[in-house]
């Protein structure tokens, strides 16, 4: 049989058809428009993700035996809150995991209803991106909106839902809601109340690996597929990569260079940052992870390229980068953009170029955007070790890790090996596994990695440019906590 994943990301979505082994058969991307309504927001139509959605799959499909799909299944862009009408009509644009407009909402669940309130009731506290703070958000600003909501969801589960009928999510996707029970995998009574939404309203809990029906016939008839072919109820994007790239299982580690920016870590335990500063989330392969996670990661290469340089030769710009640059850039980067999650929790944070000279050059500063990113990721890191976790090696995902200068620049700034997947495509690779497994084709996840999952390459760190980019990280981090105080009177 043949598996369809679906990487509902935020620039555009990512399909693949992979055949039993893992091999990739097809491969197909449809990009959708994002609005940035004011300073810091960012919505989607989840119209537009529907559409883009069949689209993908038709034309993925062409060519292909239709027959032979088995299942479909999923990575999403995490955190959306998508709000459906008892027509099952969207009441308003999604409003995405980097939109920062919920300062206040997040003020007063960390403060009032307390942080330790919070972790004991969903493991984590709020951040601007989560769900909670933006359903607040809508029932203070919208309360009309907020009276119309019938369900509630997130992004991929809008999809899984127009293709089934069902409304559902998974256990790795509902941990970012911070309405959500990790550690017992059930809905907070309590999260529910502080936030005024009610259980029905919410989707049924399944874990990644499990179905959650089978595709409409109408949807089938459209696509040319059976009428018995699986949904699976898929993953967040990370946890999803997770899958894709074989991190599961206990203390692996992989790095996401996509839109933003994430350090994934398997667990076999539940555990909590006792800071809450890295987000304590339920895995993919039925136990859990830690997650920090930047805002923006390949989106701010992107922005610099195609929106400041003007150009999309990311390989040419970065060809001009010698050996001998690396470790020796005196511009420095903090690639807040979106303002940042992990560690400062700090929405109002912004980009920023520090170090510049008359001598400066373009080279010096896509450079600099580069190691931003590098030691942004390494900031969550830092916290991961302070907890006593050892993380001895990583694996490496999404559009940035095509980048053969981004990669030696990560494994120079974490000074560990990063080891390469043969295929970068982790959410869709981990959601068209996932549907493999809710088909019985492998008993579990981890069966599933273990099978697929191979490995091409490995970027070791060289002794002398970690130790160069060890006193760069240590003049990094002292840059954002001199600007956080003129952040906030920036942003007033
Ligand atoms: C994770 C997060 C991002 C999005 C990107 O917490 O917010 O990685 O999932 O799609």
């Amino acid at each position: 049989m043949n598996y369809i994943g679906i990487d509902l990301g935020t620039s555009s979505v990512k399909l693949v058809l992979m055949d039993t082994a893992g091999h990739i058969i097809a491969n197909v991307s449809k990009s959708y428009p994002i609005d940035y309504p004011k300073a810091g927001w960012s919505e989607q139509n989840p119209y537009d993700w529907y559409d883009a959605c069949m689209e993908g799959m038709k034309e993925l499909l062409d060519g292909q035996d239709e027959s032979t799909v088995g299942g479909i299944s999923f990575g999403g862009q995490m955190h959306g809150l998508v709000i459906l009408d008892k027509n099952d009509e969207v009441i308003r644009p999604a409003i995405l995991w980097n939109d920062g407009r919920t300062t206040k909402q997040c003020e007063y669940l960390n403060e009032v209803i307390g942080r330790d309130k919070l972790s004991e009731y969903t493991a984590n506290i709020a951040f601007a991106g989560f769900t909670a703070p933006k359903i607040l958000w809508v029932k203070e600003n919208e309360p009309d909106n907020f009276a119309k909501i019938d369900k509630i969801m997130l992004p991929k589960d809008y999809i899984a839902y127009r293709l089934t009928g069902v409304h559902c999510t998974d256990v790795s996707d509902a941990s970012g809601m911070l309405l959500f029970d990790v550690k017992n995998r059930r809905w907070s009574s309590q999260m529910l109340d502080i936030c005024g939404v009610t259980e029905a309203q919410m989707p049924r809990i399944f874990e990644s690996s499990e179905c959650v029906g089978t595709v409409k016939k109408d949807i089938a008839d459209e696509l040319g597929i059976g009428y018995e072919v699986i949904v699976a109820a898929g993953a967040g994007d990370n946890a999803a990569a997770a899958v894709g790239t074989g991190t599961v299982g206990d203390g692996h580690c992989n790095v996401s260079l996509g839109t933003s920016g994430t350090i994934f870590i398997s667990s076999k335990e539940f555990g909590v940052d006792s800071n809450n500063a890295l987000h304590s989330f339920a895995h993919a392969d039925g136990k859990y992870h830690l997650m920090g996670c930047i805002l923006s990661a390949a989106s701010a290469n992107g922005w610099w390229m195609d929106k400041i340089l003007g150009t999309n030769d990311y390989a040419g710009e970065q060809s001009q980068i010698t050996d001998d640059d690396l470790g020796n850039n005196n511009v420095y980067f903090l690639p807040y953009l979106m303002g940042e999650r992990s560690p400062h929790n700090d929405p109002n944070a912004r980009g920023t170029f520090i170090g510049l000279t008359m001598d400066t050059t373009r080279a010096d500063m896509t450079q600099a955007v580069l190691e931003g990113v590098a030691f942004a990721l390494r900031d969550s890191f830092e916290v991961a070790r302070s907890l006593g976790i050892h993380i001895a090696r990583t694996r490496i995902c999404g559009g940035g890790a095509k980048s053969p200068l981004w990669k030696k620049i990560v494994a120079n700034v974490l000074n560990i090996p990063v080891d390469i997947p043969e295929n970068e495509q982790g959410p869709s690779m981990g959601g068209a596994m996932l549907a493999a497994v809710a088909c019985g084709e492998y008993p579990t996840v981890r069966d599933a990695a273990e099978a697929i999952v191979k490995l091409t390459d490995t970027v070791e760190p060289e002794p002398e440019l970690a130790a160069k980019y060890e006193e760069r990280y240590q003049k990094f981090r002292k840059i954002y906590p001199a600007c956080r105080d003129l952040f906030l009177e920036l942003a007033k």
